[in-house]
Formats: C-alpha cells, structure tokens, sequence
C-alpha cells in the first residue's frame, strides 16, 4: 500500500544519520521520516516487506559487504515500482564497491558526509528519475536456465537450440546485429556451447573470475559473440577456471544486464551445485530439466527439483525427456517417473543421431543443418510452447 505523502525509511544504527536527514527535511512538506535502529541485512526479512512502503529507502552501508549485497538485491527484488533505494556509504568508498551496489539493485549511492543539507534535493531528483524510468522501462527479457539429469542428457543441445529457435531466422547474407536472445554458457569447467557452435575461443568468463570485476553491458557488448542470425553467445572458458573462482555477485551482473536488451536470456548450468547457481535460480522465470526415464536420471532430476524450489517454490518447471519421441500413449514406466516429478511429461526430443551429428560436426545449430529433422521440429515446438507460456502468464498478469 502506497502512501499519500512521501516517505522515508532510513536504516541506520547511528542517531546522527537519522538526526542529519530529519532535520534536512524538516522544511519539505508532507515528507515523513521513519527510522530504523539497525543494519540492512540485519532486518533484511523485514526490510523487504518494509520497502515496499515506502518512496525511500536509505541505508547505511556496513562492513560486511556481501552481507550488504545480498540484502540489497533481497529488497531490490520485491520492492514496489519506484521505490528509490540509496545506500549511504563511507566517503572513501571505491569505484567498484559502489558499482556492486549499483549493480546489486541501488539506484544511489551517496557518500555519508553529504546527508545533510543536500540530501532533500538529492531525494525529489531521484524519485523523479526513478518514477520516469519506472513508467518508460521495457519489460525485463526472461531468464530460462537448462539443467541435466546425468552427465550427456543433452542439456547444451536443448540450450543452444532453445537459443537459437526463440531468436528465429535471418535469411538475408549480411549478418544480423545482436538480437533479441542471450546465450550464456555457466558450465564453467566443461561447457560446449563454444564448440556447438564453432566458436573461436572466448574467454571472457575466466577474465572476470581472475580479476573479480562486476562485468556491464559494455563489457558484455564488446565480449559477447553474435552469431549469424543475430544470437548473442558468452560461451565457457577454455583454460580451467576453478568452480568458485567466480561469484554471486558477478553471474547477477551478467544476468541483470542482459536481460536488460534481451527478450530472453537461456543459462546453460554447471551439473555441480556451485553457491553463485543461487543468483540464477532467484532470477530465473523458468529452469529447463533435460532427462531420460531411467530411474537414476528421474530421482537425480527430483533431487533438482527439491534443490532448485527450496528458496523458490514458484518456481516454473519443465521436463524435457530427451532420446525418445512422444508416445502416443505414456507407459506406466513414463506415468510413474510423471508422478516422481510431480509434473506432466511435456516435451519429448527424439533420438535423431543424423541430426544431432550434423550440428556437432558442422558447429552449426539443428535448424541450419537439419531443418527438417524430428529433432528440429521438436526443438521448435519446445521454443514455441516456451514463449506461448510467458505470454500466457504476462497477459494474466496484466489483466
Ligand atoms: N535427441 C538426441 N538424439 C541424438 N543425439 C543427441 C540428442 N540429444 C543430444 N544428443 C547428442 O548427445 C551428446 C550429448 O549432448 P549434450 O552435449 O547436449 O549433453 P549435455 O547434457 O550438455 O552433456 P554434458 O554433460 O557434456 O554437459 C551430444 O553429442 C549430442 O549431439
Ligand atoms: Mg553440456
């Protein structure tokens, strides 16, 4: 519920911050102030319903910076339209802790010495900035991140074809600009979407887990691969990156910044369930599970499921049963793995080695080398259903 005049909630631990912001409102009208004795990660459950409430948020940065971070992109997520966020941080704050706030969801960051006489202006021209951008702002591109049930399920195949059908054809010879669909390959250690699609080596990835830095879109522009038909690609490594050599704060980055100029955004997953998969799950509007019905790869793809929804029970997923086409009748093998999952069986690729060979030789996807394949068309299919079933939940959401 939002308030008639305009509010401020300002979370410190210190009486001098509060002190210095109500006196420098104390003049503008119909402004209300409340104060909250704490840390922002400390109150960090509250503070999300809190936010909501609020026009403001100021916040008084702290030590811990990860602590800080993941509290901010907490809120960030479930703050209403407009609410400005600031965070008030010492006056020696470097370049890149205040572009990982920036990145974690703050709008400002302001150093703390200036919350005095300038903070009511600074207010008013941050909620006008944010009330514009709120209004104006496209719609975030969807996150689809593709996981497997056993080592060679085929998840890289469902990802870079998924991929390459959302963003569709260009007939023309002349190379289209990037597009609409982001390709991310986070299988850090052994991805392949590089060599599914023949691509020189890229090692953007491992840039960023050696000198830590939080990536944006000019970094991502100038990285990234653009294929054929416009398809924006930031493929795995090839040198060894450990796991965790990257962070949590820097895969939210990659993704918040290309679902910023993307209508779709597909992550192909590492198998290992290494702590930054936390910041694609959260953002993710749908995770792809790619698996056979041997019994091993349905308890294995269960075990996902519960991983994947402990945090995020809203959490959209399917089932791809890769290697087989859809029955025209399900087994009572197919009805028991269905009941395992707790989800219908979907979506069936079939077993098309012709097909799926022509694009590993070729470094080509299935639809320039096979068009008219089953898997092809299946692949289709899934890419079809998949955007039918975003616009379906967006036009019920807006109704
Ligand atoms: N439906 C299919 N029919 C025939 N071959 C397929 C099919 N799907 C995938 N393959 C082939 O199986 C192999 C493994 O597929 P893929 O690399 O997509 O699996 P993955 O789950 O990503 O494996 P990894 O564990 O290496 O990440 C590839 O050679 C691919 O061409
Ligand atoms: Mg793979």
């Amino acid at each position: 519920m939002k308030m008639k005049s305009k509010s401020i909630l300002v979370i410190s631990p210190e009486q001098s911050v509060w002190d210095a912001i109500e006196n420098a409102v104390s003049d503008t009208p119909d402004v209300r102030v409340d104060t909250e004795a704490s840390t922002l990660s400390q109150i960090n459950g509250k503070a999300v319903k809190m936010a909501s409430d609020y026009d403001v948020v100021l916040f008084q940065t702290s030590d811990d910076g990860d602590a800080d971070i993941n509290a901010i992109q907490a809120l960030a997520k479930d703050r209403a339209n407009g609410t400005v966020l600031v965070a008030m941080a010492d006056d020696d704050i470097s370049l890149s802790q205040a572009r990982a706030l920036n990145h974690a969801g703050v709008d400002e960051v302001l150093p703390i010495s200036m919350i005095g006489a300038e903070i009511a202006d600074q207010i008013v021209k941050i909620d006008r900035a944010s009330q514009a951008a709120a209004t104006n702002a496209a719609p975030l591109g969807k996150i689809i991140a593709v996981a497997q049930a056993r080592g060679g399920a085929g998840s890289t195949t469902v990802a870079v074809n998924l991929a390459d059908q959302l963003q569709g054809r260009n007939k023309s010879r002349v190379p289209a600009k990037p597009g609409k669909v982001a390709l991310v390959d986070l299988d850090l250690q052994f991805g392949t979407v590089g060599s599914f699609l023949d691509m020189d080596e890229q090692d953007t990835l491992l840039q960023l887990a050696l000198d830590g830095t939080i990536p944006d879109a000019t970094f991502l522009g100038q990285s990234m691969t653009t294929m054929h038909n416009g398809l924006s690609v930031l493929a795995a490594p090839s040198k060894f990156a450990p796991l965790d050599s990257l962070r949590t704060d820097q895969v939210a980055a990659i993704l918040d910044t290309l679902r910023q100029s993307h209508e779709y955004v597909i992550v192909d997953l590492p198998r290992a369930l290494v702590g930054w998969i936390e910041a694609i799950i959260e953002r993710a509007d749908e995770l792809i599970i790619v698996t056979d019905i041997s019994v091993s790869s349905v308890r294995h793809s269960r075990r996902l499921i519960d991983f994947f929804t402990i945090d995020n029970v809203t959490l959209p997923i399917q089932i791809v049963v890769n290697h087989e086409k859809k029955p025209l009748m399900q087994s009572s093998l197919h009805r028991e793995a269905a009941k395992a999952l707790e989800r219908k069986l979907d979506h069936w690729l079939p077993h098309d080695p012709n097909a799926a060979n022509a694009a590993s030789d070729k470094g080509k996807p299935l639809s320039s080398v096979a068009p008219r394949s089953p898997l092809t068309k299946a692949v289709a299919r899934l890419a079809k259903t998949t955007k039918a079933d975003f616009q379906t939940a967006s036009s019920k959401l807006n109704s």
